[in-house]
């Protein structure tokens, strides 16, 4: 399985933060946002990664990710000229993907917890994998219908009247027609291409699986000024609580075995003094001692 990460888009939402960087390159608490989602990538075992921006802020990421070969990722970046929409991705990135499937994930989306991505990529064979979420604002979202046997039955994206409080979150698996579903779409009355309607096409051939996420499952959303601290707020209890990083594509990189013990502690060891690398000295150390 091939990866996306989508990072580009105006950023308009967090003006004036994203005069100078991009939203993706702004920190949630102490690494830059667009981590998260890369380790998220990492941690289902993807590390062919296709990393999608504007014109404007490639170099930044190609500055932040040049250093990825030696986390055992291959990663290649894109220009999206203008926001086009989300489904744009898979024409943008489609000599990237191949005859493979791909997993597309938003660069704003943080995920934490849980075991639902872990078993939905072993589960997954063909057709589309997506993610229900409830939340108290589902019109602000793609929202997922399901029937009285927890079957999805409809797609809308920021529905007026949502018909449930079940939010699809930006990270999706697709099987290889979503080349062909994508360039197939009309642009939305927004101009957009909307994944919303790749979504709501699978769901019309009957090869779309939806998995819930439960409740002690963190989505969160890094958008705004107040969302972006409230992520950061959330990173920081957690990890000073548990003495863990989250979103450490790093550390995710060797428990996963694309590196070993060695590459991770020249890693660290090329680090400047900081919390980061002491992080990750530890986990070296505590891998030696186990
Ligand atoms: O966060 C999950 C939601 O993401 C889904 O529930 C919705 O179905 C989906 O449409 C999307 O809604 P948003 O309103 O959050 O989309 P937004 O336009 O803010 O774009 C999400 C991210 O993708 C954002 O970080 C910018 C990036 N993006 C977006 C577009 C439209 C691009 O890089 N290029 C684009 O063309």
């Amino acid at each position: 399985m091939k990866g996306i990460i989508l990072a580009g888009g105006a950023g308009s939402r967090l003006y004036p933060l994203t005069l100078v960087a991009s939203k993706q390159l702004q920190p949630v608490y102490d690494k830059p946002m667009v981590y998260y989602p890369l380790t998220t990538l990492v941690e289902n075992g993807v590390r062919e990664i296709c990393l999608i921006s504007t014109p404007q802020d490639l170099p930044r990421f190609w500055q932040l990710l040049r250093n990825s070969a030696a986390w055992g990722l291959a990663v290649e970046f894109r220009e999206q000229a203008h926001p086009g929409g989300i489904a744009q991705a898979f024409v943008i990135a489609e000599s990237f993907i191949g005859n493979d499937s791909v997993a597309l994930i938003l660069g704003d989306n943080v995920f934490y917890g849980g075991d639902t991505f872990p078993r939905a990529f072993a589960e997954f064979q063909a057709g589309a994998t997506i993610f229900g979420y409830q939340v108290h604002d589902p019109e602000r979202y793609g929202v997922v219908e399901f029937d009285a046997h927890g079957k999805a039955i409809s797609i809308e994206e920021k529905p007026k009247q949502p018909k449930s409080n079940y939010a699809v979150p930006g990270f999706y698996l697709y099987d290889n027609q979503v080349v062909a579903v994508a360039k197939a779409l009309k642009p939305s009355p927004r101009g957009e291409l909307e994944i919303s309607d790749v979504n709501a096409k699978y769901l019309e051939q009957g090869q779309l699986r939806v998995h819930r996420l439960n409740r002690g499952f963190a989505w969160l959303d890094a958008g705004t000024s107040t969302s972006l601290h409230e992520a950061s707020a959330y990173v920081q209890t957690i990890e000073r609580r548990q003495g863990i990083k989250i979103g450490c594509p790093e550390e995710a990189a060797f428990r996963r075995g694309f590196i070993n013990l060695a590459q991770l502690e020249e890693l660290a060891a090329a680090m400047p003094n900081c919390e980061y690398r002491q992080y990750l000295q530890r986990v070296c150390q505590e891998n030696h001692d186990g």
